[in-house]
């Protein structure tokens, strides 16, 4: 309905990406990724993902149990996880921007490695400030050079395709 009314409206067709959460379950994730994988000539890609309602065990603050998403440190992993399985399910075919807990090349790389095209982020942003964006772009060329790659295109899904 959102694809019919944006041609429609808008007359044009600016690419549309549906965001994910990283809370789904492995059916949920298998389900997304039929219908996204059917829709791909239409949908520009997958944003994965938004913040989580999970609790880490990782996490110690007081806070923690406040109701809301959570976001940053405590969510890269899981965050990491979610476009892994979805890179995996679509098989390669969808565009992925992968979003957090980045803040550092590392992040991005291993988020880049499991099948994202495009690295997002917000939290670092607020506890580093802008030029995290330099440090990120610094590190992230380091370690492509470092195993060889001489793009990120190159990189991405790396990880399956060792494990294949
Ligand atoms: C204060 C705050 C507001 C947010 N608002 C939105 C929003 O309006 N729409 C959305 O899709 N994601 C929203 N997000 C989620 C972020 O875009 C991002 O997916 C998530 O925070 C994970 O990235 P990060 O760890 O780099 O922050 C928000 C996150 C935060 C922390």
């Amino acid at each position: 309905m959102v694809l019919s009314e944006r041609d429609h409206v808008l007359g044009r067709k600016p690419p549309f990406l549906e965001k994910i959460a990283s809370d789904f379950t492995d059916q949920d994730k298998k389900d997304i990724a039929e219908v996204v994988v059917n829709r791909k000539e239409s949908l520009g890609g997958l944003i994965i993902s938004n913040t989580t309602v999970s609790r880490p065990d990782s996490l110690k603050s007081p806070h923690k149990d406040e109701v809301g998403g959570l976001s940053g440190e405590p969510l890269k992993d899981l965050s990491t996880k979610t476009i892994s399985d979805m890179y995996r399910l679509t098989e390669g075919k969808v565009p992925i921007i992968g979003v957090g807990g980045v803040g550092s090349g590392e992040d991005a790389y291993d988020k880049i490695k499991e099948g994202a095209s495009l690295v997002q982020l917000y939290t670092a942003l607020i506890y580093q400030g802008p030029p995290v964006i330099g440090k990120i772009n610094r590190e992230l060329s380091e370690l492509l050079i470092k195993d060889g790659y001489k793009s990120i295109t190159e990189a991405v899904g790396a990880n399956h395709k060792t494990k294949s």
